[in-house]
């Protein structure tokens, strides 16, 4: 095995290359805002008021990152998250201002609730026989109206991430009958119960004053289980798979290859905040690891990587060329 791996010819048999043209970055957009509020446990991540997410947006397209995903944080939070299809919403603004001042960057908007929910679920609550739980259908038309929402405002591609069943179809059919035929989705297919969104929660604003997402994310223990849930939502009309979070998870971004679809794995917020704490501790080379955490994901077969981490990743992308 060692004759090929010699300086020479080591670089001629490399099998799997990290490229800027996979990178999405993550922003969040907090209405109350007036300047970057740092978010502590994800050091070098903002919430953005309105204006600086522009700037930030412009920032990354300039390093050569294609692509956004964008999470709002509204001034008010009700039980039914009527903000998050406010057609003058946080994101419904930023979708617009980011189109008009930054027109080649592909902007993909999380469609969800829990932002925007005064409980922090991903949708309607209701009572039912094991006391309050996610309404799946209530939730339904909720997302399909944000979806919509965000496709007017000028989203290229929505992302529903509230792990409601029938959530795609729903989605791919209000989007069609409000004629937003282009508008892909890139579905939250394949996303775990994990504690792993622990820091997102606080970045987000969108913990949960009751309960928890176990009874509509899937248990982290089955992945059988994962590989049908991806498949459902291929067979409602998903144009591009996700697999969430992803370094713990890479089996199934394998596994889920073989339906043809596009796969994104997102490296989520817990993921970059153990990187940055060790990093900050000098217990480990950041640069490195970071650059292996995402060579590995798209061994694994990613086709999308969304990553806190694009911005730097870019830049050292650009220092070994
Ligand atoms: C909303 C949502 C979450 C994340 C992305 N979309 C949080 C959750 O499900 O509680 C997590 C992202 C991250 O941790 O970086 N449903
Ligand atoms: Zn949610």
């Amino acid at each position: 095995m060692r004759r090929l791996r010699g300086r020479l010819l080591q670089p001629l048999v490399q099998e799997n290359f990290i490229s800027k043209a996979d990178l999405v970055a993550p922003l969040f957009v907090d209405e109350t805002a007036d300047n970057p509020l740092p978010i502590a446990s994800m050091p070098g991540q903002f919430r953005y008021p309105a204006g600086g997410l522009v700037q930030a947006v412009q920032g990354l397209r300039v390093k050569g990152i294609p692509a956004i995903l964008l999470f709002g944080i509204p001034a008010h939070k009700n039980p039914g998250a009527t903000e998050a299809f406010n057609p003058s919403g946080i994101v419904q603004q930023a979708v617009r201002s980011i189109k008009a001042a930054v027109p080649d960057m592909v902007i993909i908007t999380d469609v969800c609730a829990c932002e925007y929910t005064d409980h922090g679920h991903c949708g309607i609550i209701a009572t039912g026989p094991h006391g309050p739980d996610l309404d799946n259908d209530r939730s339904l038309e909720l997302m399909a109206e944000i979806a919509v929402s965000h496709a007017r405002a000028g989203a290229d591609i929505v992302a529903p991430s509230c792990m409601l069943d029938g959530m795609v179809a729903a989605v791919r059919t209000a989007l069609d009958d409000a004629g937003y035929t282009d508008t892909a989705i890139m579905s939250y297919s394949t996303k775990f119960d994990s504690a792993l969104y622990g820091p997102f929660r606080e970045a987000a604003d969108s913990g949960f004053a009751f309960g928890d997402r176990s009874t509509y994310q899937i248990n982290p223990a089955n992945g059988r289980e994962a590989v049908r849930e991806s498949e459902l939502d291929a067979l409602e009309g998903a144009d591009i798979l996700m697999v969430k979070p992803a370094g713990f998870y890479l089996d199934l971004v394998a596994a889920i290859r073989g339906y043809g679809l596009p796969i994104a794995a997102y490296q989520v917020s817990g993921e970059y905040a153990m990187i940055k704490a060790a990093a900050g501790q000098g217990w480990i080379n950041e640069k490195k690891v970071v650059m292996e955490s995402l060579l590995c994901i798209k061994r694994a077969g990613a086709d999308l990587i969304i990553t806190y981490f694009a911005g730097d990743a870019a830049g050292w992308i650009d220092e070994e060329q």
